[in-house]
């Protein structure tokens, strides 16, 4: 039978799950999560059916009425996991499963208290995409199967919990507090979501509210705080908002992204909060996977430009109208050189650089990069110009009302284009931007005051002039971050010692800079640098800040001795995908 999904094992044929009804408890001591779901599918199922799991117990398998299903759990695949197989429901439509997550789940990290803001209670989150929901509970994990939910989740006393989901009350019970949900709109396992911690939220706007430690809460809903606009720009373009509410979790800083757009409840990264909101343009791309990605689905990961790409339109379009087309090419033009660092780091010509391909036996996060995300911008920003903004948005909108709640591929988006654009097909290699590696040379180019200033100063450092405290006095978080990126990664000394000064990068908010001015440091030997990068690389779990620094450690002659014991030493506190990815990092560089 060949799987519609490389990565997962679900087979479509055999039926597809609607509703499912979970009682969860968290054990801080041991690291469990464990509990049971009531599994509902769309219809009767008759003969086997399958579902993904991964370092799972699964404790029992039984019929509604509580009797036993035999069932069987396959060899353990290194990037699929287990096929979990029920061998026969025999015209039912609904078992149930008794689960324990592993100690080492990959969705999951548990933080002890000195890991969180306010160093007292524990912590825990989920990350479920790409593929890690079947590390919470057995399910079919892939993007094309959408299902509603009920959940309790039984946390100790005082743990406050949240899910991405409608919250529906909590009662003691015993030393412990039972928290109720209900997530009324179907979701693709990937926007499977729960926290719990010393949380408590405040609400900065009239569908939208932010949960955060106390310690960050006042910061959080500050810098939050424009996201009605967000809301009402977005569904000036996009049509009405689908989800009710807009709410927003602040993660410890060891969470591995930026964000997460888990419908509901949007996941965001402490380093965001900067205080100037300057770096909202990340709020921005969440809410817009409201309906670019959340609404809209990728079929499969390897259709992951069509959330992404669509979603990086969409937050600009977004970030254009609130603070001009300037800022939005800002961000384009900043967006576009990392994705070239990535097509570097994979190789120009390599599969990771093309938006579409075969991703058989592919782990997608050892593949996750910019590259769906810039390319795919790019490609949607080129069709924009050809056929103009109030054709493409007319089309974008017909896009988003013709797939709501359904998944979408590659290859019916370029159905609906031929159908629906059909004079780009004379003027644009659609074939091409989707299937071919690298990047094409009829790319548009973005253009901006904001963008020109930087690239003056870039040219005068070329040409031997170190930037000055004054000339870029005046610049926002983009325009230096635009900066740092385009610098060489080795530089003289005294450059380094100069721009750190003329940014005042000793005591930037941003940890964004620290990136790439950290990364710089140690490849050009400034070994003064390397407690401050050690220190970034433990305590920002985010993979766009984290990596480029860990790896100018790992490549660099005189600072590989000290990548391994690093991560050795900082292992335990870092989030399992984290981990994974620096030990990448580090074998590709012999450390
Ligand atoms: N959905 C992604 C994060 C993600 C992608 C998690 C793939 C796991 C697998 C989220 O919407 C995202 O793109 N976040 C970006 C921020 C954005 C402004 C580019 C991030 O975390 O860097
Ligand atoms: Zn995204």
């Amino acid at each position: 039978m060949p799987r519609h999904d490389p990565h997962s094992y679900a087979d479509l044929a055999q039926g597809r799950l609607r509703h499912l009804s979970f009682q969860l408890q968290a054990d801080f001591g041991r690291h469990r999560l464990s509990g049971t779901a009531h599994y509902h599918l769309e219809r009767p199922v008759a003969g086997p059916f399958d579902l993904d799991a991964r370092d799972l117990e699964i404790q029992a398998v039984s019929d509604a009425a509580g009797r036993p299903l035999p069932h069987s759990l396959g060899t353990a695949d290194p990037i699929l996991g287990s096929r979990l197989r029920l061998a026969d429901l025999a015209g039912a439509n609904e078992f149930k499963i008794a689960f324990t997550t592993g100690p080492r789940a990959h969705a999951l990290q548990w933080l002890t208290p000195a890991q969180t803001a306010g160093q007292r209670q524990p912590y825990l989150f989920t990350q479920c995409q790409p593929h890690h929901a079947r590390t919470l509970f057995p399910c079919q994990d892939t993007p094309s199967v959408r299902f509603t939910y009920e959940a309790e989740l039984r946390l100790p006393a005082p743990l406050q919990g949240v899910m991405a989901a409608a919250p529906q009350g909590s009662r003691p019970d015993g030393g412990d507090t039972v928290f109720r949900f209900r997530m009324p709109q179907p979701i693709p396992s990937y926007l499977f979501a729960l926290a719990a911690g010393d949380l408590v939220s405040r609400d900065v706007g009239p569908r939208s509210r932010v949960y955060a430690e106390p310690e960050l809460i006042e910061a959080a809903a500050w810098e939050f705080a424009q996201i009605e606009d967000m809301l009402v720009e977005a569904e000036r373009l996009y049509g009405p908002y689908p989800w009710e509410r807009y709410d927003m979790l602040v993660l410890p800083p060891s969470f591995p992204y930026g964000g997460m757009e888990n419908a509901r409840l949007t996941f965001l990264t402490p380093t965001m909060i900067v205080g100037d909101r300057s770096l909202t343009n990340l709020l921005a791309h969440e809410l817009a996977h409201s309906w670019t990605g959340n609404l809209v689905t990728n079929a499969t990961w390897e259709d992951f430009w069509l959330n992404e790409g669509w979603t990086t339109y969409a937050e600009r379009r977004i970030l254009g109208a609130l603070e001009g087309e300037g800022s939005a090419m800002l961000h384009a033009a900043t967006g576009r050189n990392t994705m070239f660092h990535d097509m570097r780091r994979f190789g120009w010509a390599s599969d990771p650089t093309r938006l579409k391909y075969s991703q058989a036996g592919v782990d997608p996060e050892q593949v996750m990069s910019t590259i769906p995300y810039e390319k795919g911008y790019a490609f949607l920003v080129r069709l924009e110009r050809l056929v103009g903004r109030p054709a493409f948005d007319a089309f974008t909108r017909r896009y988003i009302a013709a797939h709501r709640f359904q998944t979408i591929t590659t290859e019916a988006f370029i159905t609906l284009m031929r159908r629906e654009l059909p004079q780009i097909f004379d003027r644009v290699d659609v074939h091409a931007w989707l299937y071919e590696p690298g990047f094409p040379d009829d790319a548009p180019a973005f253009e901006s005051a904001l963008v020109d200033d930087v690239s003056a100063r870039l040219f005068d450092y070329q040409e031997g002039r170190l930037p000055q405290r004054r000339t870029v006095a005046g610049w926002n978080t983009a325009q230096i971050y635009l900066f740092l990126q385009y610098l060489p990664r080795v530089i003289p000394l005294e450059d380094c010692r100069a721009i750190e000064s003329a940014f005042a990068l000793d005591r930037t908010r941003v940890p964004y800079f620290l990136s790439h001015f950290l990364e710089i440091a140690v490849r050009s030997g400034l070994r003064e640098a390397l407690p401050r990068a050690e220190n970034l690389v433990a305590t920002v779990g985010r993979l766009l800040i984290t990596r480029p620094v860990f790896q100018a450690i790992a490549e660099t002659d005189w600072s590989r001795p000290h990548a391994r014991p690093l991560l050795e030493r900082i292992r335990g506190r870092l989030h399992p995908i984290t981990v994974a990815e620096l030990e990448r990092v580090a074998a590709n560089a012999g450390a």
